[in-house]
């Protein structure tokens, strides 16, 4: 969409709603040159905002972000107005109001009377239908929605959302205008959570399911998923910030937009904190605990065994790129001098990679826990890990042990990792670990998601990693991980567990056939 043109810089942009969100997209809309008119229904509350706005521009400019003069140009084009009749004159209205559809259908009603018939009418709705907003106007066609991310002065995703009404050369024009205002836009289609409140569901989903299922304690799956994973908060402590009220109605929301779609089922175990008014940071306890006195949360990590004197890997003759190429990298900067061997017997030569180390047998998870595993290949010593973000930067890595495996492989696994330079903490032998498992279901829901139209490829991944920071958009790990290695730990998980949750994407299944020999999502 690069090259549309957006707002002229100079239109008149008004803001109605001077709360968090519309108060920092009036912010930004007056620093990139707009005449900007804010209304609230509240007594006080515009006013109140735009003396804040001007004490943010006060503070840009001592970070030396923004000139004295640009601050004081946008504060002089940044007004309030007393009325909604006021805002006549823009070029787009953008509502930033309560999240309720009457209200929000209300509101533009009256706006349908005022504002000439240009002017673009924008909802910041970020769980409300688009199409369902537009309905009753007069010109459904010219309301878009415009879904800013919290805080909106720092966070770049802007998901541009047509609905079914909605005219595309508008929403060009909204994507072209974020664009202007030094955002990074995207498009999708108005369907529940848009991309990322819907995609980013298994963030959570399977967190608060290994949870449940003894995997280990939040401290520990957050540390994993922030030092072995790259993410920069890890699932449990992400939750404690946004409010377990906020996160659990979002998925019980989307989960009954989907008409009880499996995938999305919310968890007891979120049910319970919010039962207990356990809501996170706000109330000083989820799950963690908050204020003065509140103990420093323990991650497990195995004590230190000795440095293995060999390590060893076998690759089945079938298998051209091996998924521990990037491990055995780690650990030959380790000083380990990793021999290659055939595969011996028969187990090796049909399994996946694997390093032998003291006859320990160890697998990236394939989404099946290292029990079943070592069942399947009747060797009792196997070991899994979990999915590494960046093999030369993670710090800490997750390893489980079959329920077979011997103390000896096992210590002789651990010391291997420690060797290589990482913590090592020991999951209970869950299927598909918490990397991978997270990993894979949000490659298959963000496949899920371009398969129905909502948005590309390409908007998926930036919005994830705009939209919620992730270290990488899903298809792209997807793609680096190997999809069929991630259709094999969804196929794994789904057997595992028997529920539909974990059935794999049809667009994931079609890009396997299309390009068996290297199936991906971007070129
Ligand atoms: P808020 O509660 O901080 O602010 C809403 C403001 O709108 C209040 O100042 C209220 O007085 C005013 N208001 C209510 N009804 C009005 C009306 N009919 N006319 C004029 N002003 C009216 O809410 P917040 O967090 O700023 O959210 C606003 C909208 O943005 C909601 O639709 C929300 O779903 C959406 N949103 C919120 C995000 C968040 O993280 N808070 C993120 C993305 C979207």
């Amino acid at each position: 969409m690069d090259g549309l043109a957006g707002l002229a810089r100079g239109s008149v942009v008004a803001v109605i709603g001077s709360g968090a969100m519309g108060a920092g997209i009036a912010q930004i809309a007056a620093a990139s040159g707009h005449e900007v008119r804010l209304f609230d229904t509240r007594e006080g509350a515009a006013a109140t905002a735009v003396l804040e706005i001007g004490k943010v521009y006060g503070k840009l400019v001592e970070k030396g972000r923004m000139s004295e003069l640009e601050a004081s140009l946008a504060r002089e084009r940044l007004k309030t107005v007393a009325s909604l009749g006021e805002v006549a004159g823009a070029a787009i209205v953008i509502e930033a109001i309560v999240e309720n559809l009457e209200a929000k259908r209300k509101l533009f009603a009256e706006l349908e009377g005022i504002v000439d018939e240009r002017c673009i009418l924008a909802t910041n709705t970020s769980s409300i239908s688009v199409t369902a907003i537009a309905a009753p106007l007069k010109h459904p066609e010219r309301l878009v929605g415009m879904h800013f991310f919290n805080p909106v002065p720092l966070m770049a995703l802007v998901e541009v959302i047509s609905g079914l009404a909605t005219d595309e050369s508008l929403a060009n024009t909204v994507f072209a205008t974020a664009q202007a205002w030094g955002k990074e836009p995207v498009h999708a289609k108005s369907t529940p959570g848009f991309i990322v409140n819907r995609v980013a569901r298994p963030y959570y989903a399977e967190a608060l399911r290994l949870l449940q299922e003894g995997a280990s304690d939040a401290a520990t799956l957050d540390a994993v998923m922030r030092e072995g994973g790259g993410f920069r908060m890890g699932p449990f402590e992400l939750m404690d910030l946004i409010g377990h009220d906020v996160n659990f109605s979002v998925t019980q929301s989307v989960h009954a937009a989907y008409y009880g779609d499996g995938r999305f089922t919310p968890s007891v175990v979120q049910q319970e904190l919010v039962n207990a008014g356990f809501l996170g940071r706000k109330t000083g306890r989820g799950f963690y605990r908050y204020g003065e006195g509140a103990a420093k949360p323990v991650v497990q990590a195995e004590s230190a065994q000795p440095r293995p004197n060999t390590v060893a890997i076998s690759i089945p003759r079938e298998v051209k790129t091996s998924i521990l190429t990037p491990m055995e990298a780690r650990l030959a900067a380790a000083g380990f001098s990793v021999a290659h061997r055939e595969p011996l017997h028969g187990v090796e030569k049909n399994e996946a990679p694997a390093l032998h180390c003291n006859g320990a047998a160890i697998y990236l998870t394939d989404g099946r826990s290292a029990t079943e595993r070592a069942a399947a290949n009747g060797h009792a010593n196997t070991v899994v890990y979990d999915l590494l973000f960046d093999h030369a930067k993670a710090t800490r890595i997750a390893l489980a042990r079959a329920d077979q495996c011997s103390i000896d492989a096992w210590q002789a696994a651990v010391g291997l990792f420690q060797a290589a330079g990482f913590e090592v903490t020991r999951f209970d032998d869950v299927p598909g670990m918490a990397v991978m498992r997270t990993v894979a279901m949000l490659a298959n829901e963000a496949a899920d998601a371009v398969n129905q139209g909502v948005c590309s490829a390409r908007a998926v991944d930036i919005a994830m990693q705009k939209g919620v920071n992730y270290p990488r958009g899903p298809l792209a790990w997807a793609d680096a991980i190997g999809l069929h290695h991630v259709v094999t730990v969804l196929a794994n998980l789904g057997a595992t567990y028997g529920e539909d949750r974990y059935r794999v994407s049809p667009l994931l299944r079609r890009k396997l056939a299309a390009n068996p020999a290297e199936p991906r999502f971007h070129a």
